[in-house]
């Protein structure tokens, strides 16, 4: 669908869950993190396209040390709620990750099924080391066990839009957090 009415885009987004203050000062923090833990080690900061592409640009600005970046973009297939499924890469990494410390970058862990394959998928490629930072986490949707190493924020099963994250592709540009409305319509 494409949109173009204001007012209607407006209406989608219910109410602020998370402010620009509060993302930039969580980020921060990890930033001082990912430079104490990585200083001195080969780093490679991992994006799965497009949702984390926001976060991953602030985050990499937090970090002062030397550090890497690439993407991946993933096609997910699953059947209904099953949580067994397949993960087509459509863009992977250029690096050959045996030699860095891989740290990916994720924008939400929602069900856990896309991460846990692509976390498989370069646990295989043996890096240096592998862990897992998002920027959002749902626990209570879980279909799969998967923990990240360090979730920036949990939230409620709610649908959420603005910071890199969709709906229908749009909203990626607001600055903070918001629930969704889905409206009466549909
Ligand atoms: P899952 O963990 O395999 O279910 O997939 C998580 C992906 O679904 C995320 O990377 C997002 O792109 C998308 N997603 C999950 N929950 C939300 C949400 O609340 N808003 C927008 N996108 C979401
Ligand atoms: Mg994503």
């Amino acid at each position: 669908m494409i949109l173009t009415d204001g007012n209607e885009y407006k209406q989608g987004i219910s109410r602020i869950l998370i402010t620009e203050e509060e993302i930039r000062q969580a980020i921060a923090k990890a930033g001082v993190e990912i430079d104490h833990e990585y200083a001195g080690k080969p780093l490679l900061l991992v994006s799965v396209l497009k949702g984390a592409f926001v976060f991953l640009a602030d985050l990499c600005r937090a970090v002062t040390i030397p550090c890497e970046i690439g993407f991946m973009a993933a096609e997910s297939y699953f059947e209904g709620t099953s949580s067994s499924g397949t993960v087509s890469i459509s863009y992977d990494l250029k690096q050959d990750i045996s030699k860095y410390h891989v740290l990916i970058i994720e924008d939400i862990i929602d069900t856990g099924r896309t991460l846990a394959i692509i976390y498989d998928m370069l646990k295989a490629r043996e890096p240096l080391s592998l862990k897992v930072l998002t920027l959002l986490d749902k626990p209570d949707r879980r279909l799969v066990e998967f923990k990240a190493d360090r979730s920036l924020f949990t939230i409620p099963d709610h649908f959420v839009i603005g910071y890199g994250l969709d709906c229908g592709e749009y909203y990626r540009n607001l600055p903070f957090i918001a629930e969704y409305n889905a409206g009466t319509g549909d």
